[in-house]
């Protein structure tokens, strides 16, 4: 395995990691905001620290590193986060206020910093990220994501994971992928707030989509988040229609 890095957007670079392991392969992406202060979306997973890291450093010094931030607590969004505090001295943990209070103070080796508020923006020098809070979207309680507003990038984390041998960056189609993806791994969760929760995304009208498992979307960021929308739309009625 090797950690590929490509950047997806002017400062934002994709650092990933393929595997075959997993039934037609499979990417771990994390993503790197090189502003003055460098932010990190997703540690990874702690097997996987040795290569991410290797890649990261290609870009940035290791110690320049000032903040690690994920959509929410799960091996493959937080994994190595205290490798990454041990071997950056200055980095900290950003993540929402229900990352905060349900795991940071227990799981991080330092204290995180104050929870970042749905909207609140985190200023990076040259770069600015957003914290959205996205309750249970498209999985855990303390979801949440980062918009990158002057690449309107959207880090999505694990909306539209789809699997396969991809390209770093796309313009083709990400929701038929992400949708046939659901259909095998049934990863998200299906509540009657899951397609408004994806629409009130779309409003940020992203032009690249930095997507945590599968490849990066250039292109129009709002049409793909509604389309993800109408097919969760559209599952969520079928469920209920189901359950009837
Ligand atoms: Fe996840
Ligand atoms: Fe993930």
């Amino acid at each position: 395995m090797e950690t590929q890095v490509d950047e997806i957007a002017a400062g934002v670079y994709r650092l990933s990691t393929f595997t075959d392991a997993i039934a037609g392969g499979f990417t771990f992406n994390q993503f790197l905001v090189a502003g003055d202060d460098a932010l990190l979306f997703h540690s990874g997973p702690r097997q996987m620290f040795p290569l991410v890291s290797a890649a990261l450093a290609k870009v940035i010094p290791l110690e320049r590193l000032r903040w690690v931030s994920f959509g929410h607590w799960e091996a493959d969004e937080s994994g190595a986060l205290n490798d990454w505090l041990q071997a950056a001295p200055n980095a900290e943990v950003a993540v929402g206020t229900l990352g905060v209070l349900l795991s940071g103070h227990d799981q991080a080796i330092r204290p995180p910093r104050p929870p970042l508020a749905d909207g609140e923006v985190l200023d990076l020098g040259g770069k600015r990220v957003r914290w959205i809070d996205t309750p249970h979207v498209p999985h855990g309680w303390d979801a949440g994501l980062l918009f990158e507003e002057t690449t309107a990038t959207l880090l999505c984390g694990d909306l539209f994971t789809h699997n396969g041998a991809v390209p770093a960056l796309t313009e083709a189609d990400v929701v038929g992928p992400a949708s046939a993806t659901e259909d095998l791994y049934h990863f998200s969760c299906l509540t009657a707030a899951t397609a408004p929760t994806v629409r009130r995304l779309a409003t940020l009208a992203p032009r690249t989509l930095g997507i945590m498992h599968g490849a990066s979307f250039a292109g129009d960021g709002a049409a793909a988040l509604e389309a993800m929308a109408d097919d969760y739309d559209r599952r969520f009625q079928a469920s209920i229609a189901a359950a009837q």
